[in-house]
């Protein structure tokens, strides 16, 4: 499988349950870029990055398996991408120790989510602090040409950049490839059911994968507001799952009706995601489909991570 394509290399927490703002914000643009066929892609299930903040045994495993089935189910395809477990590839850690000796605390008190957490106040784990390393390692230990992420991640993508220009200096050497970052053209941001950001925090998601009567449910309690001329939460959603010019002789012929609009809106949101739906149950059938998936996965993550160490470890000194 392996031939000349630049790779491509990107991390997913398995933490959070998926919500369709996850899959309209997120999740369909990373998969549609893995089938271009421009790059060899390698997706991983960052687990040992989830461990900052899930320390639940059961949860850990459970949301690995939702999230390896969620990403089959909206069609990410484990024959064109290596597609494992953080946790499964030794090297991920092995290679973020010896950037930890090559990194200093201030140049790692600069990131983000690092002053963010000071700012509130919050205990700072050595992991997270260091979150920057083990992701470079991540990144590095591929030769990745693009990263694909949020603008969240941008920060990372520099760090693991200046981590190989450090490291390559300080050994004389090119091994180290520089990542460019791809920061994937946001949707706009999906709104909840209650308008604000849709997220599970604030209790206002539709679930990517909710049954008809669920999604009914949801709809029924979007906030209407009724002060324009369309109930701009429901549009908001169904602009997603229909193209607006479509939707603007409905919302005329339906003005004000905002019953009829949102019956509308379960109908649209139905036929979009119930294909999706079915795999994902087509997949919860057969549980042994994500270990085999991993499996083979990990196999070729460390054979190839393995060729990098070894270049490594004897550019070091310890091999
Ligand atoms: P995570 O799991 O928090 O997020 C996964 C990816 O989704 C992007 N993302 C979004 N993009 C657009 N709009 C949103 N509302 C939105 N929410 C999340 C994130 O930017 C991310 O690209 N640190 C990474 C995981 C990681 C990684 C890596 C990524 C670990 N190692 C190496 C790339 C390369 C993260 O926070 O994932």
């Amino acid at each position: 499988m392996f031939n000349s394509k630049p790779v491509l290399v990107s991390g997913i927490k398995p933490t959070g349950d998926l919500h369709i703002g996850n899959y309209f914000g997120a999740m369909r643009q990373f998969v549609e870029l893995t089938r271009t066929g421009k790059y060899q892609p390698f997706i991983f299930i960052a687990d040992y990055h989830a461990l900052n903040t899930m320390q639940d045994a059961e949860e850990m495993r459970r949301r690995t398996r939702e999230l390896v089935m969620a990403y089959l189910a909206i069609g990410l395809d484990p024959k064109e991408v290596v597609f494992f477990k953080q946790s499964d590839v030794p090297a991920h850690t092995e290679l973020c120790w010896i950037f930890d000796t090559i990194t200093t605390m201030p140049y790692l008190m600069r990131a983000h989510a690092y002053k963010d957490a000071e700012v509130k106040n919050k205990e700072i784990t050595i992991g997270t602090f260091n979150y920057p390393m083990l992701m470079a390692a991540d990144i590095l230990l591929y030769d990745a040409a693009i990263v694909p992420v949020g603008q969240d991640q941008k920060q990372h993508i520099e760090y693991a950049r200046d981590t190989a220009e450090k490291f390559n200096r300080i050994y004389k050497t090119d091994i180290l490839k520089l990542p460019e970052p791809y920061i994937m053209p946001g949707v706009a941001v999906v709104p909840g059911i209650d308008g604000q950001k849709m997220s599970k925090s604030y209790g206002n998601v539709i679930p990517l994968f909710a049954s008809h009567d669920e999604l009914a449910k949801c709809v029924m309690n979007i906030v209407t507001d009724s002060s324009g001329d369309r109930p701009e939460n429901v549009y908001q959603i169904h602009r997603l799952v229909r193209s607006e010019a479509e939707l603007a002789p409905l919302y005329e012929e339906h003005r004000g009706k905002y019953k009829i609009l949102k019956e509308l809106l379960i109908e649209d949101l139905d036929r979009y995601l119930a294909p999706m739906r079915a795999q994902y149950e087509e997949l919860q059938k057969d549980p042994g489909i994500v270990d085999d998936i991993l499996a083979k996965g990990k196999n070729t993550a460390r054979a190839i991570s393995e060729i990098k160490m070894e270049q490594v470890r004897t550019t070091i000194g310890v091999a």
